[in-house]
């Protein structure tokens, strides 16, 4: 087992200061190194912390981050769609304070043999849970359709080349069978054109996000998430999302914004006739981003975007 787990946790002063006031039990849905988890219980040493994430590794990391924490804490292999089962395994606690960061870990994309990075050669993988999970990026690049493949890469990846790379890949396909990263983000640099590209930018990372989130089903995960998570929480307790794409972070807006406006009378109506009701508020008027001093230190925090949801205290 690797003794060093390779996470710099992102916006951790932020995700601590929006936990309510007297927080006494957290849920981390994605413990990754379990850096955050760290901080809460570093500021909440009462605090119960139940923890998941679905890459064992991860779990194992985190485990050792917490060992501190042994007595309070509950660490489980499982993904967000396994929640509602987990909540009633551990007796429907409610929760105070629920985190989510999603995405995936430095630890994960700077492991060759994951196949999550296009900087180094690896297998075409890029499960998550490879312990559970059976279907890899290798299945998708080699096996889908014209159709399906396009889709993948425009809508997970909004990558505007996707019809050109994928003709690419199907001519290649006729020759040979796609197995490593490096095959995978050599094609895509020869078919975006050279003005096209972006210092600091590397071509296939739009090709590589669309596919990582097709294997791992991540919009489907992101959308189980938040379809349970309100009553997972006590009253006034909160919801922290960090996301790493719009994709992911237009998701959580649109979700957060609906919590706190449910009404669907239509917009001429005087008055509200269909009683939805508000289920709390958005704390986060705008996404919260890192500061240029963490980004000048972790340039991973560039992209992240934190938005927090407080749920109604009756
Ligand atoms: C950015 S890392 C989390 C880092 C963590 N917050 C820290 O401070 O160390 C994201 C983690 O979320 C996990 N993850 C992503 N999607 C998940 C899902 N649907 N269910 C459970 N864990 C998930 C990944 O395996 C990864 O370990």
């Amino acid at each position: 087992m690797k003794p060093h787990y390779r996470h710099i946790s992102v916006l951790q002063k932020e995700v601590v200061d929006y936990a309510p006031p007297s927080t006494r039990t957290i849920l981390d849905c994605t413990l990754g190194g379990g850096g955050h988890s760290h901080s809460l219980l570093e500021k909440y040493p009462k605090a119960c912390l139940y923890g998941i994430d679905r890459d064992a590794i991860a779990v194992k990391a985190a485990d050792r981050k917490l060992q501190n924490f042994r007595k309070q804490t509950r660490l489980i292999h499982a993904s967000f769609s396994e929640l509602p089962d987990l909540s009633d395994k551990w007796g429907n606690p409610g929760f105070d304070y629920i985190i989510a960061d999603i995405g995936v870990s430095s630890e994960q994309l700077s492991c060759p043999e994951r196949g999550f990075s296009f900087i180094n050669e690896g297998p075409l993988d890029m499960r998550m849970d490879p312990d559970r999970q059976h279907f890899t990026a290798e299945n998708i690049v080699n096996k889908a359709n014209e159709h399906e493949l396009v889709s993948i890469l425009r809508n997970f990846g909004e990558e505007r080349y996707a019809r050109k790379i994928v003709s690419t890949i199907l001519e290649e396909r006729r020759k040979k069978t796609f197995k490593t990263t490096l095959e995978l983000a050599e094609l895509v640099k020869n078919v975006i054109p050279n003005k096209m590209k972006k210092k600091g930018f590397n071509p296939a990372t739009r090709t590589f996000q669309a596919l990582r989130i097709a294997v791992n089903n991540e919009l489907q995960e992101l959308t189980s998430l938040l379809e349970h998570t309100p009553s997972f929480l006590k009253p006034s307790g909160r919801l922290a999302v960090i996301s790493f794409h719009s994709l992911e972070d237009r998701m959580v807006k649109q979700q957060f914004r609906k919590w706190e406006n449910p009404c669907v009378c239509p917009t001429d109506l005087p008055y509200c006739v269909c009683g939805e009701i508000p289920l709390g508020k958005v704390l986060t008027r705008r996404q919260v981003k890192a500061s240029k001093e963490e980004i000048a230190k972790n340039p991973r925090s560039r992209s992240a975007h934190l938005r927090v949801f407080a749920k109604t205290s009756r």
